[in-house]
């Protein structure tokens, strides 16, 4: 089994890795498999990711799962997941009324998964959150870019390329005190100029190899989702593929006789 180099990942340590120019693995997780998974293979953080609304619930967007449903994922997370930093994505709209409203949830997130910090979308229009719950002592990670929670209002899911807007987006978040940012569908060149200007980490996901870390949906990587993953997405396995045949071979065996036999099976 792989271990963390940083065992017991803090979040200050996570914040420094920039400065020591160490590279950030980061990756989703949305119950105790995953989490095992991750855990073992040794990376720096753990995301609940509201993805999980489309790769685990099956919806079409990510604006369907609710802070219920996403305490009750992060929960099954934690109990895996000891070493790497566990991070809470805020679900829509649980974070998008007021900084009281945002620091009620985010502080149930915290409280009821043991969560060390929580991910909330947005640049310069959620600086005032970010700061909410930064003095509340509640770490955030923020995500600018593609940000899907807005998938209506940005009419898909495309790369972003404002440049004037993304800087100003991915400085507002830094200053408002988050310890690192993901940064999703932006244009290498950009991602790595952005990358440049901030000293908190920056997490990629589609956003080039010159960010500070990388994250990737755990559906995404192993081949558990759709046909066509997305472009950003490397497969490293085909686990769909492996278990329709696992499956597949178990039925022929059931019709043909074949299972159980005598090792499954219990003597008179
Ligand atoms: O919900 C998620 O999985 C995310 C990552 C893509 C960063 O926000």
């Amino acid at each position: 089994m792989m271990t963390n180099q940083n065992s017991s990942m803090t979040v200050p340590k996570f914040r420094e890795a920039k400065s020591a120019g160490r590279k950030l693995a980061v990756v989703t997780a949305f119950d105790s498999f995953s989490g095992r998974v991750a855990e073992a293979a040794g990376v720096d953080a753990v995301l609940v990711g509201d993805s999980l609304a489309m790769v685990v619930q099956g919806h079409e967007t990510t604006l369907q799962v609710t802070l219920d449903e996403m305490i009750y994922h992060a929960r099954m997370t934690r109990r895996a997941v000891t070493n790497p930093l566990l991070i809470v994505d805020m679900p829509f709209p649980t974070y998008h009324v007021s900084t009281e409203q945002a620091i009620t949830n985010a502080a149930r997130v915290v409280q009821e998964t043991g969560c060390q910090a929580v991910k909330i979308e947005g640049g310069v229009r959620r600086a005032d959150r970010i700061k909410a719950l930064v003095q509340e002592g509640i770490p955030v990670m923020g995500h600018v870019g593609l940000t899907p929670q807005d998938v209506h209002a940005m009419g898909g899911y495309n790369v972003q390329r404002d440049r004037a807007k993304l800087l100003e987006d991915a400085r507002a978040v830094e200053e408002s005190g988050a310890f690192s940012v993901v940064l999703e569908c932006i244009p290498t060149g950009l991602a790595a100029e952005i990358t440049e200007s901030l000293s908190i980490p920056t997490i990629g996901i589609g956003a080039g190899p010159q960010c500070d870390g990388q994250v990737l949906v755990f559906h995404d990587m192993l081949g558990m989702g759709e046909d066509r993953p997305p472009k950003h997405a490397r497969r490293y396995a085909d686990l769909s593929q492996t278990a329709t045949e696992a499956v597949q071979r178990y039925a022929e065996d059931v019709r043909s006789g074949g299972f159980p036999d005598e090792r499954e099976s219990f003597a008179n």
